[in-house]
């Protein structure tokens, strides 16, 4: 993997907005050479004390994930999506295995580094938004600017720059009180997105919204991770929203069952592997990317829990 110092890919500056600069591997992800995986997780395993009970949500776990595209990870609820998504951003720490991102093992970083890299290569999207009331939509994308030590006016470049990206500039002196659910995610997406993080995470950001808004959402999500090259990675456990990502990684009882991707039927993922788990019950292994587009056997969920937020 790239180290942080040399990104596989960049962001030229061009107006206010940054341009994206993609290494030739990234603009080209079917070549025959793998473009670098900007976050890698090997033999991560993760369990809870609940009570005197020992949950084990994720057992060596390993997958590597590319830039300059959208990464769905699909799965019934509490199939241990959002813990791998807080292993993968730092969030939390694997009781075993490494995380690597963007180069750097994220084991080897104090408390203080890890913050530090978070603040500066992460951008986080939630369920909930987690707007503050009393700011407008523009003063909610500046706050975090100011904590990377940007000035007032560069910061306003930014948000407005980002807010235009997600189509809310006509909305930038309203209160979260005063925009719908669609448009509350898309102030939260220039949020995360006026940073311009080379990793951004979303934890189910389309369970608050209807069919349409999610759609929209998700598309933003997508044409980030395109025009950025960054990495995008959300974890949903709506299987709508499966045809909209570059690739899909189907999660089951803590483990990847699959690894496919939805445009290209008939492909298979071919890099970077995913090291697939025997399925429940019959220990076949599934097979890597299929030629159903929408729904591969993995990414129907055996119970209506799946559908449940
Ligand atoms: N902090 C925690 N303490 C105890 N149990 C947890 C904690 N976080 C997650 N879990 C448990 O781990 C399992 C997976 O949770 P989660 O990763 O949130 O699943 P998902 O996002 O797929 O719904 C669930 O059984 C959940 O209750
Ligand atoms: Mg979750």
């Amino acid at each position: 993997m790239s180290p942080v110092s040399q990104p596989a890919f960049g962001h030229a500056r061009q107006g206010s907005r940054a341009e994206p600069v993609l290494a030739a591997s990234v603009l080209a992800p079917f070549a025959d050479q793998p473009p670098a995986a900007s976050l890698e997780a090997v033999g991560i395993s993760k369990s809870f004390v609940a009570g005197v009970v020992q949950v084990k949500v994720l057992q060596k776990l390993s997958v590597a994930i590319l830039p300059a595209e959208l990464t769905l990870v699909s799965g019934p609820s509490g199939c241990g999506k959002s813990t791998l998504l807080s292993l993968l951003s730092g969030l939390q720490a694997p009781d075993m295995g490494t995380v690597e991102a963007l180069g750097q093992s994220l084991c080897d970083l104090n408390k203080r580094a890890l913050e530090r890299f978070r603040l500066q290569h992460t951008g986080f999207v939630f369920q909930g938004f987690n707007l503050f009331p009393a700011l407008t939509a523009v003063e909610q994308v500046q706050l975090p600017l100011g904590y990377l030590g940007m000035s007032d006016r560069q910061a306003l470049e930014r948000a407005m720059s980002a807010l235009d990206e997600v189509g809310m500039t006509h909305r930038a002196q309203l209160r979260p009180a005063q925009l719908s659910g669609g448009e509350k995610q898309r102030i939260a997406i220039a949020r995360a997105l006026a940073k311009e993080p080379q990793l951004l995470f979303a934890d189910e950001p389309t369970s608050a919204l209807d069919a349409e808004n999610g759609q929209n959402v998700i598309d933003i999500l997508h044409r980030i991770a395109r025009r950025h090259g960054t990495t995008v990675v959300c974890v949903s456990h709506d299987p709508r929203l499966v045809r909209h990502a570059d690739r899909v990684l189907s999660m089951e009882d803590g483990a990847i069952r699959s690894d496919w991707r939805p445009g290209m039927p008939g492909n298979p993922v071919a890099y970077p592997m995913t090291p697939m788990s025997p399925m429940p019950g019959n220990g076949a292994l599934n097979v890597v990317g299929h030629s159903s587009v929408d729904a591969p056997p993995s990414t129907q969920y055996h119970s209506d829990k799946g559908r449940q937020a």
